[in-house]
């Protein structure tokens, strides 16, 4: 605990110490069990205690009813990308996406490998510095479903508001930004997550499915593909990552305990804040990458006046003991990512680091 420094890594990112903690304390003898929770059977009364606390934890917390599929799935977000063209664009049919970064942009190309795409919305014209407003999209009503990229990690944007699309079903990756604040997560029908930002470690994605969608989902589907296969198997028609899940679970314990994510968002939204107000106030020096309205909580953006001071920065950073601050390497840049479990304490420090950096430069 003494010697651990910050981690603003983009993910996989910082956890929570008392999780940590947690998992220590549990790792030789889980429960009595004799063994650790790595060993354990994806079969046995113990994991199926973890799986269907996590389930009902994340409906707890994302205020999601009994209407929702929950599963946990292996192969990351980037996997979702094809499974849901593969499952809900049918023949005769488009799937619409918005085009925010490069993220979005994955999603879009696996999906023209299986059927027909329309780019509803794109913010590339300006270098996906910006989300796109209602007023700029073109939604098509027949369309299979509408895509978005809640939060764009490497650009720095992030949706405020969602589209509305008039029936068409609204499929979210909320790989960056899941769990993160209170929104009314009920207005998507498909959300998923790789759990490695906001939820826990690598290795589980969270799928979320509105019952209803799966009337629209195509069949005879290659057996691990279908998600049909893993509703019916409540996510163990294989094994999946136990060990992940626990981890997750554990998570999601410790924010239910901090009041949930009404009182996350809060903490995210004084984290956010002081970043954003060092940007406002040293404009020349600190020169935020994104339209003010897009700006991100999770994951912000900017650029010093030379790339040689960027480079210097991070340099400086790690040795006050602060990681993981370098922009993407297709963006560079200075990018501070805050997931849930970045402390408060953390964003202080490393924002009165950032001032005294410009001080001395
Ligand atoms: C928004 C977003 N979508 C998808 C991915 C890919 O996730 P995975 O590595 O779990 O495939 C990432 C990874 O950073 C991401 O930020």
């Amino acid at each position: 605990m003494t010697n651990r420094i910050y981690n603003f890594n983009p993910g996989p990112s910082t956890l929570p110490v008392e999780v940590l903690d947690i998992i220590q304390k549990e790792l030789l003898n889980y429960k009595n069990t004799g063994i650790s929770i790595l060993e354990t059977s994806h079969r046995s009364p113990e994991y199926e205690e973890v799986n269907n606390t996590a389930i009902s934890l994340l409906k707890e917390l994302m205020c999601l009813g009994d209407e929702y599929h929950i599963l946990f799935v292996g192969g990351g977000a980037s996997t979702q990308f094809s499974h849901i063209p593969i499952n809900f664009l049918t023949d005769g049919k488009n799937a619409a996406y918005i085009d925010t970064g490069i993220w979005s942009t994955k999603a879009i190309l696996e999906a023209e490998k299986i059927g027909e795409v329309t780019i509803a919305g794109s913010s590339k014209d300006l270098g996906y510095t910006y989300i796109p407003c209602q007023e700029e999209l073109k939604l098509l009503p027949d369309s299979a479903y509408l895509h978005v990229t809640s939060n764009n990690t490497i650009k720095g944007t992030q949706w405020h508001s969602f589209p509305v699309t008039n029936g068409v079903p609204l499929i979210c990756d909320m790989s960056s930004d899941i769990c993160s604040r209170e929104i009314e997560y009920s207005q998507f029908a498909m959300i998923y997550a790789g759990a490695q930002k906001n939820l826990g470690p690598s290795g589980v994605t969270i799928v979320i499915i509105r019952k209803e969608l799966m009337n629209q989902c195509n069949e005879n589907l290659p057996t691990m593909f279908d998600y049909q296969t893993h509703i019916k198997k409540s996510s163990l028609y294989n094994t999946p990552p136990v060990f992940s899940i626990y981890s997750m679970k554990l998570v999601l314990e410790w924010i239910k305990k901090l009041g949930g994510l009404q009182a996350i968002g809060k903490i995210n939204q004084s984290k956010k804040d002081i970043i954003y107000n060092l940007i406002d106030t040293f404009p020349d020096f600190f020169r935020g990458t994104v339209r003010n309205d897009s700006r991100s909580w999770m994951n912000i953006t900017l650029r010093l006046p030379s790339e040689e001071l960027e480079q210097r920065l991070v340099v400086k950073a790690k040795e006050a003991g602060f990681i993981g601050l370098k922009g993407h390497r297709s963006v560079g840049g200075i990018r501070v990512s805050m997931y849930n479990a970045m402390s408060l304490e953390g964003v202080q420090k490393v924002a009165e680091f950032m001032e005294n950096f410009k001080n001395n430069n």
